[in-house]
């Protein structure tokens, strides 16, 4: 643990995940024999909280559980990874559960119930607004009440505490939400639904710059596009940049976008540049996606620094050292498609 640091806070969901691995994602009215079931911990909260935990840098996180024997284990999960719970209590009723179907080469999809996720209220929230007036960050994602949300960013603001919004999944949002946000961090369906206000499911024929411009018009003061298998693009004050992805094998893509998200913001806590936080957290979840599991996905932060070290070796640095494989910047290809 790093003294004198302010620790990063999460205010999301937690979840157990229900993982089934199949040949194939099943299209409407199919049935699909799954391979193999496993159950792990998960929810885009806890996640968020586990990847900055696993890279050595103190976070807090505000949630809550339920009173079911899944409550029980989550809390015991979430301890083990060091993750500080004195934000985190029990709700009457069940758990968040999420059920993930995981296909060969990853790709995946989540169908999630929010269980006591729907009692992270903004009254439990000021309960424990100590926590969030002494982070250093807060990080929330959309598994908890939007008004929960909305009422987060306005201590932040008023607090002057930056704010990283993972609009997952993607929903409306109440007007003016965004100008109180220092990041926001689509992936390529969630920024389509920004950039249309919900008409689009693909941003097809829009560049990733273009994207992001749009968004940046919407008040948040950096976005971080997050592409998947085709890296991230990072617009922000002055700076606009693509960053290329690192090659790996993927067996399951659940929750690289948390690790991505973790290790920007723990990046910048450590007083990485953004452009360096931003290549930490590509490689993070590139990373993570050579793991099963959400939670258990997580890289420390050596393997982090390994995969950065063996990227820049086949790759080569730009004059700001950030890794520079490609000149132009690539096109959408529709959902999570790799060219
Ligand atoms: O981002 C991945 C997560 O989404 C899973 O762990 C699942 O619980 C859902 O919240």
């Amino acid at each position: 643990m790093l003294t004198g640091q302010k620790p990063i806070v999460v205010v999301g969901s937690i979840n157990l995940d229900l993982v089934t691995k199949a040949e194939h994602i099943p299209v409407v009215g199919e049935t699909v024999l799954g391979d193999e079931f496993q159950m792990h911990p998960g929810g885009k909260g806890a996640n968020q909280a586990v990847a900055i935990a696993r890279l050595g840098y103190p976070v807090r996180m505000i949630g809550r559980l339920g009173s079911d024997l899944f409550g029980g284990q989550l809390r015991v999960d979430l301890q083990s990874s060091g993750v500080d719970l004195s934000g985190v209590e029990e709700a009457d009723g069940p758990s968040g559960v999420a059920a993930i179907i995981v296909a060969p080469h990853g790709e995946n999809c989540i169908v999630v119930t929010p269980g006591a996720n729907v009692h992270v209220s903004p009254e439990y929230v000021d309960l424990h607004a100590e926590i969030i007036r002494n982070a250093g960050m807060v990080l929330t994602q959309l598994e908890i009440p939007i008004e929960t949300v909305r009422h987060l960013a306005e201590i932040c603001h008023r607090h002057g505490v930056p704010m990283m919004l993972d609009p997952a999944p993607a929903q409306k949002l109440p007007p003016d939400l965004l100008t109180h946000i220092q990041w926001f961090t689509p992936n390529e369906t969630e920024a389509a639904f920004y950039v249309s206000s919900g008409l689009h499911e693909t941003l097809d024929g829009l560049t990733p710059s273009a994207t992001a411009h749009s968004l940046l018009t919407q008040g948040p003061r950096g976005i971080l596009l997050k592409m998947g298998a085709r890296g991230a693009y990072l617009a922000t004050d002055g700076i606009e940049e693509y960053l290329n992805a690192i090659a790996v094998e993927a067996i399951d893509t659940t929750a690289a976008g948390d690790a991505f998200n973790g290790a920007f913001a723990v990046g910048l806590q450590l007083g990485k540049t953004v452009r360096e936080s931003a290549r930490f957290a590509v490689a993070a979840a590139a990373h993570s996606v050579t793991r099963p599991g959400a939670q258990p996905s997580m890289p420390v932060i050596r393997e982090v620094e390994k995969m950065l070290e063996n990227a820049l070796l086949t790759s080569g640095t730009d004059a700001h050292g950030a890794i520079t494989a490609r000149s132009t910047e690539p096109q959408w290809k529709g959902k999570g498609v790799v060219d």
